[in-house]
């Protein structure tokens, strides 16, 4: 399933974008559609030089500022956190019993918010590229956290019943690349939840976003933790935000990767919930039944 996922998502043209794309069941997409990028945003040259430094930027980038995450998150939600990410995987359908894969898992928020819905520690497993996102996770999680990234993701195939990706996507270099490998490790029938903070349509929504992150929410964070590179982290996130694909064009890279029912919810003009599902596998064709129905048609019946 990979492979064919793979083969109809590359790209046809050098900046990686492709003008027709053939989805797993052999649709091909009409000619002239917009071309969907592969990454969530372009390179954004005030912070690396070309897609080979985006990955190297963002892992040191969160790596620098792993101990004051968590401050910067209580300030970005008001201390929201906890009951929106609990209440986004109830929405999504996370119950006893399952397992959980967290994509980007940071210090491992999602991760707290789905023990208490599941409360078994090894149902629930996190995974992120940075060190010292990792060494936060540690002091407060008792649950497998693994280096690596969600665009090769160490499992085997139909290994989970959920898949969260919290606030990674727009750091994720290959949107599709990443679908493609959520798919794989989910059970059929299993579903992939991503939680984004959208670029807010409105001008004054937009106005008040951008300022809370690029001056005022730096200026909280120094004066409660002393100098430090919270200020890079949140201009880097206002940035990345603006710059991201639009909501559309993620439900459709979902879709092309072969998710079913692909949902997208906003709240507040700019919370945003995308769920998908994984196909169930397809039933085989029962063997007694169809010698039954050759008996029938065989001694006369009609059809
Ligand atoms: C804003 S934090 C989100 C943390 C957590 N999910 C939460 O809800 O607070 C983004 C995380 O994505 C991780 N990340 C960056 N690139 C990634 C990749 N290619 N694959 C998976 N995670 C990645 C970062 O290291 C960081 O920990």
């Amino acid at each position: 399933m990979r492979r064919l996922a793979d083969q109809a998502l590359r790209p046809s043209n050098e900046d990686g974008t492709c003008r027709t794309l053939r989805r797993p069941h052999g649709r091909v997409e009409p000619h002239g559609s917009p071309p969907l990028p592969r990454a969530p945003h372009p390179v954004l040259g005030r912070y690396y030089a070309g897609s080979r430094g985006r990955a190297p930027f963002v892992d040191w980038l969160f790596d620098a500022t792993a101990p004051r995450y968590e401050l910067v998150c209580r300030l970005l939600s008001f201390g929201s956190g906890a009951w929106y990410r609990r209440s986004a995987l109830r929405r999504a359908g996370l119950a006893e019993g399952m397992t959980l894969l967290d994509i980007g898992a940071g210090t491992g928020l999602v991760a707290r918010a789905a023990l208490d819905i599941l409360r078994r520690s090894g149902s629930v497993i996190g995974l992120d590229p940075s060190a010292g996102m990792l060494r936060e996770a540690r002091k407060a999680l008792a649950v497998p956290l693994v280096q690596g990234r969600g665009e090769h993701l160490p499992f085997r195939d139909d290994r989970f019943h959920m898949l969260t990706i919290a606030y990674a996507l727009r750091h994720l270099p290959d949107l599709r690349g990443a679908f493609a490998e959520c798919l794989r490790v989910l059970k059929p029938g299993g579903s992939l939840l991503v939680l984004e903070i959208s670029r807010p349509s409105g001008a004054v929504r937009r106005w008040l976003l951008r300022s809370y992150l690029r001056r005022i929410l730096p200026l909280i964070a120094t004066v409660q933790e002393g100098r430090g590179e919270v200020g890079l982290l949140t201009r880097y996130y206002w940035d990345t935000i603006e710059h991201c694909v639009s909501a559309p064009t993620i439900v459709k890279c979902l879709e092309l990767a072969g998710f079913a029912r692909v949902e997208h919810r906003l709240y507040g003009g700019c919370i945003s919930e995308y769920v998908g599902v994984k196909p169930a596998a397809r039933m085989r064709p029962r063997r007694r039944a169809t010698r039954s129905r050759r008996r029938v048609s065989s001694s006369g019946a009609p059809g």
